[in-house]
């Protein structure tokens, strides 16, 4: 087998190396079944044993309340951009988002497929780098929708929205999930597409409060009903069981690393050094304002397009892959989630060091 390289990229992203044994191991034999995880059957006891234990540590890890479900779906983050609206929004409503990026934009542009959208903020003026500190919601929304972290543009949210009272906040977690302590008695609804902080790409973890299920619209598919997922313990069809297993893999090992806030400190002390380095370069700068810079996605340009390029071919032979940043923002990014080890922001941070000195600015 090749030697295992950092791996940067922004997702599916790197899992940790013992999640990924106990998952190889359970490929031929899950446990003593004889059985292999990928083929056991969703209504088997040996399933149902591996949703209830996912759900038993979501719990635990986020204390997570009793009156919320969390539903394993389909679909990817993206599906949630019109279940949501097509569940919660009516064409009489307007619902609130907050535009800190790209993937914020694509959820208001679905919701407004379903009523009406007001936006509350943006930062489109400065090509999403920076979180907004001023918000200005419209007179009832049905619920307000944010992007905790821009996975594109390096920013996060330091702390959650505070929507009008009574009004249920929704964030798309994708790409910090997990990253540190989450207060989910504050949301109506959290999603997630694993792929990043969670485990593999083909799950979608929804935490959703109960009332909020009650209130769905019940004249859509009954695929799109959160209802029929809650009532169903998300086996009214067959989950993506392998993802939901890997899942619990991770949320055990984020359990044996401390719980969520250690993962904080941890991934506090990573984008610290990283972005330390980059305050302290005068080739390599930040492109995301100080205040909203993110501890998963460190985005960063030398200025110089051939340059970039030249930087990210450079880390490659080092053993660092995923570093080109998206179009949308070019240069350099740095995906930094729960699994990614200190050694390798370690690095990189050698690596720009030793590029920097080879290519002094002028
Ligand atoms: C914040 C955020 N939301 C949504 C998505 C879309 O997720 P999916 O590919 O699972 O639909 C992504 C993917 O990168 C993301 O980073």
């Amino acid at each position: 087998m090749a030697q295992r390289i950092f791996n940067f990229s922004a997702g599916p992203a790197v899992l940790p190396v013992p999640v990924l044994e106990e998952a190889r191991e359970a490929l031929l034999s899950f446990g003593n079944t004889g059985i292999g995880i990928l083929e056991h059957s969703h209504r088997g006891k040996a399933f149902i044993k591996v949703l209830e234990d996912v759900d038993a540590r979501f719990r635990e890890l986020a204390n997570i309340p009793s009156n919320y479900k969390i539903l394993f779906l389909g679909g990817g983050a993206s599906t949630q951009f019109y279940q949501v609206p097509m569940n919660l929004l009516t064409k009489a409503d307007t619902a609130d988002y907050l535009i800190t990026g790209s993937w914020a934009e694509k959820a208001s542009k679905d919701a407004k497929r379903f009523g009406k959208v007001h936006i509350t903020c943006s930062s489109a003026d400065r090509n999403f780098s920076y979180i907004p500190d001023t918000v200005a919601y419209s007179e009832a929304p049905a619920y307000v929708h944010y992007t905790s972290n821009n996975t594109l543009f390096g920013t996060q949210f330091k702390a959650p929205p505070t929507p009008p009272a009574g009004v249920p906040m929704i964030c798309d977690m994708s790409s910090d999930m997990f990253c540190r302590p989450v207060d989910v008695s504050k949301y109506g609804l959290i999603y997630a597409g694993a792929q990043k902080n969670l485990g593999p790409a083909g799950v979608t973890v929804v935490i959703i409060r109960d009332d909020l299920i009650a209130r769905g619209a019940v004249d859509i598919p009954a695929m799109l009903q959160y209802r029929t997922h809650a009532e169903n313990d998300s086996c009214y069809n067959t989950p993506p069981c392998f993802s939901i297993y890997v899942v619990g893999l991770v949320l055990k090992w984020i359990q044996a690393q401390g719980g969520l806030a250690a993962m904080e400190a941890r991934n506090e002390a990573k984008a610290g050094q990283l972005y330390a380095a980059l305050d302290n370069s005068k080739l390599f700068k930040p492109t995301a304002a100080k205040t909203s810079r993110s501890l998963m996605n460190v985005t960063f340009v030398t200025g110089n397009e051939e340059l970039d390029n030249k930087f990210v071919a450079f880390a490659k032979e080092r053993g660092m892959d995923g570093l080109k940043g998206h179009r949308s923002v070019g240069g350099m990014r740095a995906s930094i989630y729960n699994a990614f080890p200190s050694d390798g922001v370690e690095a990189l941070v050698g690596a720009m060091a030793e590029f920097e000195a080879a290519n002094p600015p002028a």
